[in-house]
């Protein structure tokens, strides 16, 4: 049987209203569990199969929250910074709740899906090279991508005194400043894309990370906004998909 929680605490877990907040509507009356009236903050609530109601309205009971957001540039992947604004001042009120977090950071300069929780087992899953999720980029870099540096990608990149796992690198198109490539990663060593043609001579101009595991970022998400992902997008995040060229054996 799923462990009960306390009502004050799952009530103001889902982060629109505080805990204080939440005990006074409590014993005003003004919540309900399975339709029935609750005066004990105290009271166990399962968070699986139990309806709760606050004034009327009925409240979705979630553990964490997933969200997705479309990173602008001169936003730092943080939870706070004294100077720029972070990925996590992107959260709009009605979304936010205590001990959310960038699951993986983004530099300052690179646009795109920064997937933000408070869940930090989930976090762990997605970043560890060892569950093989991968991250795909669009980088725009100032020259050529060639086949050489296509092959040299699918072996791995020495860079500094690192050799980076195997990853993919696929031109994309041209442009008169230079190529677009599809880049696939699945770690995410400092500065990775950047140093990984540096290796090869070339600079990075855009850099857009476009998906994460299977899910793409929503072409309908504007740069700054932010939205929260079902259980199904959830799940997408945590497929593997990297080229069988570049799986490791395990
Ligand atoms: N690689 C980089 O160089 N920068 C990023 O932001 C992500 C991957």
């Amino acid at each position: 049987m799923a462990k009960k929680q306390r009502l004050d605490k799952i009530i103001a877990m889902q982060g629109a209203l505080s805990r204080s907040d939440v005990k006074i509507l409590i014993r005003k009356g003004a919540v309900t569990v399975n339709g029935q009236v609750v005066k004990n903050a105290d009271f166990g609530v399962d968070m699986d199969n139990d309806l709760v109601a606050v004034q009327g309205k009925e409240i979705s009971l979630e553990q964490h929250i997933y969200l997705m957001l479309h990173k602008p540039k001169g936003v730092v992947s943080a939870t706070e910074d004294k100077n720029l604004p972070t990925v996590v001042d992107l959260v709009p009120k009605e979304l936010w709740r205590k001990g959310l977090f960038p699951a993986g950071r983004l530099d300052k300069d690179t646009t795109g899906f920064v997937l933000i929780t408070d869940d930090g087992d989930f976090a762990h899953d997605i970043l560890s090279p060892k569950k093989h999720i991968s991250k795909t980029y669009h980088a725009l870099v100032n020259g050529t991508i060639t086949e050489e540096m296509e092959k040299g990608f699918e072996k791995g990149v020495v860079i500094g005194e690192d050799l980076t796992l195997p990853a993919s690198l696929k031109k994309i198109s041209s442009e008169p400043q230079g190529d677009w490539g599809e880049v696939i990663l699945r770690e995410g060593m400092y500065h990775q894309i950047k140093r990984m043609f540096g290796a090869y001579g070339l600079k990075v101009l855009e850099l857009k990370r476009v998906k994460m595991g299977k899910l793409d970022l929503d072409p309908n998400l504007a740069q700054g906004q932010c939205r929260k992902l079902s259980k199904e997008e959830i799940a997408l995040v945590k497929c593997r998909e990297m080229p069988s060229s570049t799986e490791e054996k395990e």
